[in-house]
């Protein structure tokens, strides 16, 4: 049985910035093949500051708390401290995650750093055309 620490359970009930942003400037996908638990990151970027930060996470309990934190630990971060964000950094600041947990970490790590980079992202045309697609 996995033992998640009080504060995982926390964020995995009540997951922060856990929305779609259809104005986001920019947006970044991690996907783990190995358990098929994936996430997409919308970040909202004034004056290279994470103003707004957002995300859609499909996965596992680990995969939400961490997503959560994550969020939680790059808002209002300069783009380059958000980069500096490390899985040990969102681990830490959930008061650990079981050994067998720890890769779930790597999702909002990767993705923020995936949006921040401009990596693999589309740049979202706009709440409008989003808004219709719906
Ligand atoms: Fe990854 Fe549950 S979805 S273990
Ligand atoms: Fe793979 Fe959670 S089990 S990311």
């Amino acid at each position: 049985m996995i033992i998640y620490s009080e504060k995982v359970m926390e964020h995995f009930m009540s997951p922060q910035n856990a929305y779609s942003m259809p104005d986001a400037n920019a947006q970044g996908i991690y996907g783990d093949p190995s358990c098929g638990d994936a996430l997409i990151i919308f970040l909202k970027v004034q004056d290279n500051v994470i103003q707004e930060i957002s995300y859609l996470v499909f996965g596992c309990c680990a995969s939400i708390a961490t997503s959560s934190m994550t969020s939680v630990l790059a808002k209002g971060k300069s783009l380059d401290d958000a980069l500096n964000i490390t899985e040990e950094d969102v681990i830490r600041a959930l008061d650990g995650l079981p050994e067998t947990k720890a890769h779930c970490s790597k999702l909002g790590v990767s993705a923020l750093r995936n949006a921040i980079n401009k990596k693999g992202i589309e740049v979202i045309t706009g709440a409008k055309g989003h808004a219709k697609a719906a």
